[in-house]
């Protein structure tokens, strides 16, 4: 699936400019600076395809990525902390909520976590949101290579502990890093394997 290589398709501004729903889709949630784009492109084995930055609130659309033409990839604006008026930023939060709990082809949320931080309340709520919406979750542990075993580990098991409270949530994490490749092929496995 991901030898074929991935397109940008659109940005998305509000509900009604979603493409039509015909295709399966997986989208990546997480708080801003997550590394939700930067995964996108480790994934899709493209340097600049969805747009990544150091600064907190760089996604600010629904990005819509065809991937083949038999799914759609898409990067979400992140969630909590964003370097972006307060009023837009919410703006983003409502459509944000509104994709993950209404659309239909929706398959299966990447939620990202930073394996140095773990889960914190912002990502529970997006969780919790998810479990009303019986959209099911899949938890993305990210930046695996700036945590040390010790931490990664205790990291990996604190987010274990918190998916057990979720039924949409898939008791697999995926630690992963965009930096040096670790879990990606492993991610693009779990993608292909959705129809
Ligand atoms: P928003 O669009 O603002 O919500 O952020 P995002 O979640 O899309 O994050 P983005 O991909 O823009 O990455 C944020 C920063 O983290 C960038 O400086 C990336 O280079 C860095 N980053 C992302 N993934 C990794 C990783 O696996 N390892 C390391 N070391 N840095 C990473
Ligand atoms: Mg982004």
């Amino acid at each position: 699936l991901f030898a074929q290589g991935a397109e940008f398709l659109k940005g998305v501004v509000a509900m009604d400019g979603l493409p039509p729903d015909d295709r399966p889709e997986v989208c990546f949630a997480g708080r801003s600076n997550v590394g939700k784009s930067t995964l996108i492109n480790a994934l899709t084995g493209r340097k600049a395809l969805a747009r990544a930055s150091n600064t907190p609130g760089r996604t600010q659309e629904i990005n819509y990525f065809t991937l083949t033409d038999s799914h759609y990839l898409v990067d979400l604006p992140g969630y909590g902390y964003a370097e972006a008026p307060i009023t837009v930023v919410k703006q983003w939060q409502a459509l944000l909520r509104a994709y993950l709990a209404g659309r239909a082809t929706l398959r299966r949320a990447f939620v990202l976590i930073d394996a140095r931080h773990g889960a914190k309340a912002v990502d529970e709520d997006i969780m919790g949101l998810l479990d009303k919406a019986a959209v099911p979750f899949q938890v993305v542990l990210t930046k695996a290579d700036k945590v040390k075993p010790k931490d990664r580990d205790a990291a990996l098991a604190r987010t274990r502990a918190a998916l057990a409270k979720h039924p949409a949530a898939y008791p697999e994490l995926i630690l992963t890093s965009s930096e040096d490749g670790l879990g990606i092929e492993t991610l693009r496995a779990a993608i292909a394997a959705i129809a």
